[in-house]
């Protein structure tokens, strides 16, 4: 099986402890940070059209609905987890993964103002993507990728597995590529995307840094 297959599988399994996990606050970096930086960040941009790359159980569509954002799109490769999305929300949902989008299999009308990646690119060779979900935003639309903090490391980025052993229950370890700051503004360059703004939301108390959020745009983008 594929390091991409292997993501895929662990997804449909955890499907019911993640959709518990999130719905019940049980990841302490989420509630303490990262959640709210993420809803902050998309709303700033007012946005009216709104595609949630890899939206799992659906948590940031229903915020962004609750928010009154009119267009909400959302796709992710557990059909398990888009399952699990209130219908409540009349989100335009499909599932599908990267490679299908990147591939042009997904046909999702009209252009977005904002597509967000929440901790969801989880594999190596990601231009192809990147590239698709450019080509999905309007002339001056954002970007936000919300991804690991950083930890420098000389190659840039390396494999790893979650095992989700500080979680409750029974879980299937997870492949991903963890990518340093340096590897993704390498990627970003790389495919045609610049960097606007990259914050990195922290633990007020401690002051340990709990994510890396990018916002990036086309390289022709209008400014
Ligand atoms: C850590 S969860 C984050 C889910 C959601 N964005 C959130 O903030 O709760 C990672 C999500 O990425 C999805 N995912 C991973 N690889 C994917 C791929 N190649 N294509 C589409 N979705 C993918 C998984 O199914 C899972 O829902």
């Amino acid at each position: 099986m594929s390091l991409s297959e292997e993501i895929n599988r662990s997804w449909e399994q955890n499907a019911a402890a993640w959709t518990r996990a999130v719905r019940e606050g049980l990841i302490p970096s989420r509630r303490i940070a990262t959640d709210q930086a993420i809803v902050e960040a998309v709303l700033a941009r007012q946005p009216r059209r709104v595609l949630d790359a890899g939206c799992g159980e659906g948590w940031l569509l229903r915020r962004l609905h609750e928010a009154g954002v009119p267009g909400l799109v959302g796709f992710d490769a557990s059909a398990a987890l888009i399952q699990s999305v209130p219908a409540s929300l009349r989100a335009k949902l499909h599932v599908a993964r990267y490679d299908e989008v990147a591939r042009g299999a997904v046909s999702f009308g009209e252009c977005f103002d904002v597509i967000i990646c929440n901790f969801a690119i989880l594999e190596e060779h990601i231009g192809p993507y990147l590239r698709s979900l450019a080509n999905l935003l309007r002339p001056d639309g954002t970007l936000l990728i919300q991804t690991l903090a950083d930890s420098p490391i000389a190659a840039g980025g390396e494999w790893r597995t979650e095992t989700f052993q500080t979680m409750d229950g029974t879980w299937e370890p997870m492949p991903y590529f963890f990518r340093t700051a340096e590897g993704w503004r390498r990627v970003f360059q790389d495919n045609g995307l610049r960097v606007v703004s990259l914050l990195e939301p922290a633990d007020r108390e401690s002051g340990r840094k709990l994510s890396m959020l990018f916002a990036v745009q086309n390289e022709r983008a209008e400014v």
